[in-house]
């Protein structure tokens, strides 16, 4: 007798939300239809203050990605070419795009084992002058430890800029990220706890003088239509986006919470199966990934693919061991030159799960069965 094949888990399936949500984004669709006025009109206006006040802080300036709003907080902080910031190798090179492109140098920072996140011990370490930012990645979902890091950087008089492209609404204290660092970026990316139906992005900070900045660097440099006070980029937030992102600001808090509930009862399940994954699911984690590890990773993801679930790997190759990192002729950079090992052997364990809102009961029960389930060769320990 032929038995059927397991019921396939997606790693996400964004359809799902845009279908459960279909007449509040139709009616925000319309409205932008309505108004004749499609990029940084009221939609952006009214997503920037809403947003802001969802992050607790006084700034938000919408920009056309995650990437750009990384970049254009480097810009804002008078980062240029020769300059130097630090920043984590793990984190799918977004940032090391950013300091790239302003002309500077990454300088980078080992991880904490337990987190994923920046070190604040290995920071205190490598931190020495001329470190010009830091830039600490909420990796997975999970706030890095923000306080100790910037302990080290205000001994420094460094600044230091969160990428919370992976954290809208997680929080240490009450306090969200987004509210820690000189500024912090977003992204909007699709697939983000916060996604947009195309690409977005946003810059937030409490402090006016470098929102100002932020606000010109965004259109040209303009200091008023048509002024240029110094050259800027087009780096603008569409009102289509801005209005989506307003319909789905106010469901952000619940899906961020059944991401939490997944992620807790895959934890559970992979007691005494010798890998290790996410413990704390307080408000420090909106579990935008879930990550496990396992020096059987490979068993461990062809046992789940054989089970018909989807896995992937968040992110394989560190950034200071890209191709893109060597030097010219093979000379060594300084980000080559990295010496990482914690990030190094986390790179070869780390195993992503399916883990979004609209996951449904069987096919969470699906990821947990399988991990109960593993053959013996697939578990150490
Ligand atoms: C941690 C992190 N930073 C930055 C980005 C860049 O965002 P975007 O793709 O919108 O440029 C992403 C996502 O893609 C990300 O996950």
């Amino acid at each position: 007798m032929r038995t059927n094949p397991p019921k396939p888990v997606a790693l996400n399936d964004l359809l799902r939300q845009t279908t459960a949500l279909h007449s509040e984004l139709a009616a925000a669709m319309d409205r932008v239809l309505a108004s004749g006025w499609y990029i940084l009109g009221r939609e952006c206006a009214a997503f920037e203050s809403e947003f802001a006040a969802y992050c607790g802080v006084a700034h938000c300036i919408s920009v056309a990605n995650g990437t750009d709003a990384l970049e254009l907080a480097l810009r804002a902080l008078g980062i240029g070419p020769g300059d130097t910031v630090a920043t984590v190798a793990n984190a799918g090179g977004y940032s090391t795009t950013a300091i790239r492109a302003m002309g500077a140098e990454p300088l980078y920072i080992d991880i904490d084992p337990d987190t994923m996140n920046m070190s604040a011990a290995d920071l205190a370490a490598r931190l020495t002058p001329p470190v010009h930012a830091v830039i600490a990645t909420h990796l997975y979902g999970r706030m890095a430890d923000v306080p100790a890091l910037l302990a080290v950087t205000g001994r420094a008089a460094v600044p230091l800029v969160e990428d919370c492209a992976q954290a809208h609404g997680a929080a240490i204290g009450g306090r969200k990220a987004g509210s820690w660092g000189a500024l912090a970026c977003f992204s909007f990316y699709p697939t983000k706890n916060l996604g947009a139906l195309g690409d977005g992005g946003a810059i937030t900070t409490r402090d006016g003088e470098l929102a100002r900045r932020v606000k010109a660097l965004r259109q040209y440099g303009w200091s008023s239509k048509y002024r240029c006070a110094e050259y800027g980029r087009n780096s603008r937030m569409d009102e289509m986006q801005a209005a989506i992102l307003r319909a789905k600001l106010p469901h952000l808090d619940g899906w961020n919470a059944r991401r939490r509930d997944i992620a807790s009862a895959y934890s559970a399940a992979l007691a005494g199966q010798g890998m290790e994954g996410p413990r704390d699911f307080g408000e420090s984690y909106v579990a935008h990934l879930y990550v496990i590890r396992s020096q059987e990773r490979d068993r461990v993801r062809a046992a789940l693919s054989s089970c018909g679930i989807a896995t992937d790997i968040h992110y394989p190759v560190p950034d200071h061991l890209q191709e893109a990192a060597r030097g010219a002729h093979g000379t060594t950079t300084l980000a080559a030159g990295a010496h990482l090992p914690v990030t190094e052997q986390a790179a070869g364990e780390i195993l992503t799960l399916p883990c979004y809102a609209e996951l449904l009961d069987d096919e969470i029960s699906a990821v947990v069965g399988a991990l109960q389930a593993l053959p013996q060769e697939a578990r150490v320990g």
